[in-house]
C-alpha cells in the first residue's frame, strides 16, 4: 500500500472523529467479514449477504456513536437492517453524530462461489461528508498517488486518459495495465484498451478491491475503468482519500425511476463528474477486512480449533495513516 501524499495529509483532523475510535471500525468489519465467512462456497448470495448485513448491525450498536447510514443495503423498504437513513450506534442522540457508507459484503456472489476480493467494508464521516449515492451505476475512473492533479478525466476517451498516465509515467501505452470489471457492457472499453495493447486485468466482481488495487504497486494496475455500483464508487473514493490517488465518478442512470431516485437525494445535475473528494470530504476513517484471498487482504481463515484470523486495513485521511491489523478471533463460532 503507498504512503500518504502531501493533499492526503493535510486534510483537517475531524473532532468528531477523534472521538471515535479508528480501531472500532475494525471491529465492525471483523464481525462482517467473520458471519460472511461460514457462508464461502455455498452458493448462497443472500445467505452470505444477510449473515455479514446482520453482525455488522450488531457490532454498530457496540460503539459508542450516533451513526447514520448514507450508504447502505438500500431503501427502507427494499431493505429490513442498514438501510439508508437506518440510525445505528449506542449512542444514539449522545454520541458523535457520523455518516456511514457500508457494503457489509462487497462481493455476494464471490462468497458463493468461493472467487477472490471479498470485502467487509465501511467509511465514515462527519455528517454530509460523504456524497448520498443513489443505487445507480457509476462509470468510474481511478489512477494510482503521484501523478499530477488532472492527471485522468472521465469526459476524456480511454485512450486519451491512458496516454496521459503513460506519458507522466515515462512508458509507452502498451505497458500500462488496466483492471477493467468483467462484463459484456464493457465489451468496446476492453477492445479499444487491448487495441493501445494495454494489459487488461479483468475481475468478476469486487470493485472497491479493484479501484484500491491502483493505489498498490504490487499489483502492477496503473488505472481502474468501467462501471459499477455508485456506493462501491464512494467507498472506493473514501480510501484513495486516505492513501492517495484520483479518482472520476459519473452516476450512470438507466431509467426515469433511477433518475428520480438521485434527485430524491439531492442529486441536480446527473451529468456531473465528481472527483474524489467531491464523493468523501473532509477527514474519512476507511476499514475493509478480508472475506475471501484478493489483492488488497488475505480471507478469514478459520483452523481446526475453531480459531479465526481476520486481515483488515483501516485508514485515516487526516493522517493518512494505514493500518493492517491481524486478529486471532478465539471464540467465535
Ligand atoms: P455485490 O456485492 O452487491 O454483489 O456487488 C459486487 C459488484 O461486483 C461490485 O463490486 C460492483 O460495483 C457491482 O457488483 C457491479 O455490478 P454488476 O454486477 O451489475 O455489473
Amino acid at each position: 500500500m503507498s504512503s500518504a501524499t502531501s493533499s492526503t495529509v493535510s486534510t483537517p483532523a475531524s473532532d468528531v472523529l477523534d472521538r471515535v475510535l479508528v480501531l472500532e471500525m475494525v471491529r465492525v468489519t471483523e464481525a462482517a467479514a467473520i458471519a460472511a465467512s461460514k457462508l464461502i462456497g455455498r452458493g448462497d448470495e443472500k445467505a452470505a449477504d444477510h449473515a455479514a448485513v446482520e453482525a455488522m448491525r450488531a457490532a454498530f450498536d457496540e460503539l459508542a456513536i450516533d451513526g447514520t447510514v448514507v450508504i447502505g443495503e438500500g431503501e427502507r423498504d427494499e431493505a429490513p437492517m442498514l438501510y439508508i437513513g437506518e440510525k445505528v450506534g449506542g449512542a444514539i442522540g449522545t454520541g458523535p453524530r457520523i455518516d456511514i457508507a457500508l457494503d457489509p459484503l462487497e462481493g455476494t456472489t464471490i462468497t458463493a462461489k468461493a472467487g477472490p476480493n471479498a470485502l467487509a467494508v465501511l467509511a465514515c464521516a462527519e455528517q454530509g461528508n460523504l456524497l448520498n449515492a443513489p443505487d445507480v451505476y457509476m462509470d468510474k475512473l481511478a489512477v494510482g498517488p503521484g501523478y499530477p492533479e488532472g492527471i485522468i478525466d472521465l469526459a476524456k476517451s480511454p485512450t486519451e486518459n491512458v496516454k496521459a498516465v503513460a506519458a507522466a509515467k515515462g512508458v509507452e501505452p502498451n505497458e500500462i495495465i488496466v483492471c477493467v470489471l468483467d462484463r459484456p457492457r464493457h465489451a468496446d472499453l476492453i477492445a479499444e484498451l487491448r487495441g493501445l495493447g494495454c494489459g487488461v486485468v479483468l475481475i468478476g466482481d469486487g470493485d472497491v478491491a479493484g479501484v484500491i488495487a491502483v493505489t498498490n504497486e504490487d499489483t502492477n494496475i496503473d488505472l481502474y475503468m468501467g462501471s459499477g455500483g455508485a456506493p462501491e464508487g464512494v467507498l472506493a473514493a473514501a480510501a484513495l482519500r486516505c492513501v492517495g490517488g484520483q479518482f472520476n465518478g459519473r452516476l450512470l442512470f438507466r431509467n426515469e425511476d433511477e433518475k428520480a431516485r438521485a434527485r430524491k437525494w439531492g442529486i441536480e445535475d446527473l451529468n456531473k463528474i465528481y472527483l474524489r473528494d467531491e464523493l468523501a470530504k473532509g477527514d474519512c476513517i476507511f476499514a475493509a477486512t478480508g472475506v475471501t484471498d484478493g489483492s488488497l487482504l488475505d480471507g478469514v481463515k478459520r483452523r481446526k480449533d475453531g480459531t479465526m484470523t481476520t486481515h483488515t486495513v483501516v485508514m485515516r485521511a487526516s493522517t493518512g495513516t494505514v493500518r493492517w491489523v491481524q486478529a486471532e478471533h478465539r471464540k467465535v463460532r
